[in-house]
């Protein structure tokens, strides 16, 4: 959490196919319809510098070592955190980013088999210590995750339903984990259901 801050810092999770884009937008109208000044942005991709890390990251053609790929998501978060997201809380916003540091530890850690505690350890390094007020984890089973993806997949959505399912449960465990921050949302519903979880914890803690 940011100290002596003035507005918030939600951040949405979840493997790919899980849904969370259309749930920000959503969450983001609904704020404004009530009033409050929101700010989108996601990981990768949400600085300057970020944009060209995104496309190297999402859509690089030839191999990329792990260490490789992860030191360039903290370099992204490093930049996004100070620049962007710090920024937009001290300006009073509700700051709504599309994947944070939980994504680095599902991905890069339980996915692809990387030190989860040395990866908390480095994401601390990243953020500087700024962790959302709250997370909303989309959690989707991982076939209709697969399936809801369709044709047009980057070169992280390609590597398959196993990869997927080690997302999954990654999440979850983060989620048993951080249960004050994480909240589980069900994500196996119709759009406008799931939006009736994430509105209901909004309401709760705003
Ligand atoms: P994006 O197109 O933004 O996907 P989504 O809409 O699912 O968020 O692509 C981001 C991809 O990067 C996604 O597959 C997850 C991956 N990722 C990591 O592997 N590690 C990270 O730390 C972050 C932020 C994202």
């Amino acid at each position: 959490m940011i100290k002596d801050k003035k507005g918030f810092f939600i951040t949405f999770e979840g493997a790919d196919g899980c849904g969370k884009t259309t749930q920000i937008n959503l969450c983001k109208k609904y704020l404004e319809e009530k009033k409050y000044e929101t700010f989108l942005t996601l990981e990768p991709g949400g600085s300057d510098i970020g944009k060209s890390l995104r496309q190297i990251l999402l859509h690089h053609e030839g191999y990329i070592n792990n260490t490789c790929e992860l030191y360039l998501y903290l370099a992204d978060r490093a930049q996004h955190t100070d620049c962007v997201i710090k920024k937009n809380v001290d300006e009073g916003k509700i700051v709504l980013c599309d994947r944070y540091a939980d994504s680095t530890i599902a991905y890069q850690g339980y996915a692809r088999g990387g030190d989860v505690e040395q990866i908390e350890y480095l994401n601390k390094i990243a953020t500087n210590g700024i962790v959302p007020d709250i997370t909303f984890l989309f959690d989707v089973d991982s076939l209709t995750a697969q399936k809801r993806l369709g044709e047009q997949k980057d070169r992280l959505e390609n590597e398959g339903l196993e990869f997927h399912k080690k997302i999954r449960l990654g999440y979850l465990e983060l989620a048993k984990k951080y249960p004050q921050r994480i909240k589980v949302i069900d994500a196996n519903q119709p759009i406008s259901d799931v939006f009736e979880q994430v509105k209901k914890e909004l309401d709760r803690i705003l």
